[in-house]
């Protein structure tokens, strides 16, 4: 089943990225996504950086089908179906600790405004940065890092994760971003005791479970995921080392 919905309003996030608004009454919880199609691009996953009646999501342009999205104005229509996967696993009391790597902040936003937990946001530089106005707005505290030491703390956000578990005990950190820096993040939450649920990405096709394409050995990421236990991810042989395209070929991640 698919919606057919209008773009109510559009955000400039940074010279990359736009978030588009729009009204579906369908419920959603913080970590699903949506499958996104409009004329002229293959459907894509994409997840919702706002999940209350009013939703939205936010696109970073880095090919044909994303750039096909950024075309979009005011009063154009999207069909979109879901919403899709499991989301994060919002346990009350848990000290929660929340990194947004790149585009990946957007799917973390909705788990920031719902726990107002710590967070962190991390990009390469600070014109990358993206959606800190509104973590500020919910997080108890926001920590920026970027790569180029451009804004906040100089490093990635696995080296200030690491000085932040050390000043205070989180139960557990919950993230979404680049797989190769989840991958050093997933290694530094088991070195340092620390549990974490991951929001992982791969190709996909269906969005609901059906085509296999996204399967991460014995798991789909589209219906199991996309957010992983720690427990989980210890038995995926391809975390962090290998990924398929949308023609099947392995890419090296690491
Ligand atoms: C569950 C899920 C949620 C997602 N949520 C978002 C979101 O909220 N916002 C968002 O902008 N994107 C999100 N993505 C990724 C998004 O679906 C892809 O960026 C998009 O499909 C790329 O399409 P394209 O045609 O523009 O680029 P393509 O032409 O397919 O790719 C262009 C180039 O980028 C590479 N590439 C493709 N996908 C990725 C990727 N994910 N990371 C790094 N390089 C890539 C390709 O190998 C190619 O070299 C999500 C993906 C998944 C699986
Ligand atoms: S995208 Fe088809 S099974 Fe996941």
């Amino acid at each position: 089943m698919s919606d057919v919905v209008k773009v109510i309003s559009i955000t400039e996030e940074a010279y990359d990225t736009k978030t588009f608004e729009f009204q579906w009454d369908e419920k959603a919880s913080p970590g699903q996504f949506i499958m996104v199609w409009v004329p002229g691009m293959e459907e894509i996953p994409m997840s919702l950086s706002k999940t209350n009646r009013i939703k939205s999501i936010t696109v970073k342009k880095i090919g044909k089908d994303t750039e096909r999205l950024h075309g979009l104005g005011l009063g154009d229509s999207i069909r979109i179906r879901g919403p899709y996967g499991n989301g994060f696993d919002l346990k009350k009391n848990k000290n929660m600790l929340i990194i947004g790597g790149g585009v990946g902040t957007a799917a973390v936003i909705p788990v920031i405004k719902e726990t107002g937990a710590d967070t962190i946001i991390g990009a390469r530089t600070d014109k990358d940065v993206i959606m800190d106005d509104v973590a500020g707005q919910y997080a108890k505290n926001l920590w920026i890092a970027t790569d180029d030491g451009s804004r906040g703390f100089h490093g990635n956000v696995v080296q200030l994760m690491r000085e932040k578990i050390q000043e205070k005990r989180y139960d557990t950190v919950l993230a979404c971003g680049p797989e190769i820096m989840q991958y050093y993040l997933y290694k530094a939450c088991v070195e340092l005791g620390t549990d974490c649920q991951l929001s992982l990405e791969r190709h996909m096709k269906c969005g609901a479970g059906v085509c296999g394409c996204c399967v991460m050995d014995e798991m789909r990421v589209c219906r199991d995921g996309p957010v992983f236990t720690k427990e989980q991810i210890s038995r995926m042989k391809d975390f962090g080392t290998s990924k398929r395209d949308e023609a099947g070929r392995i890419i090296k991640i690491r």
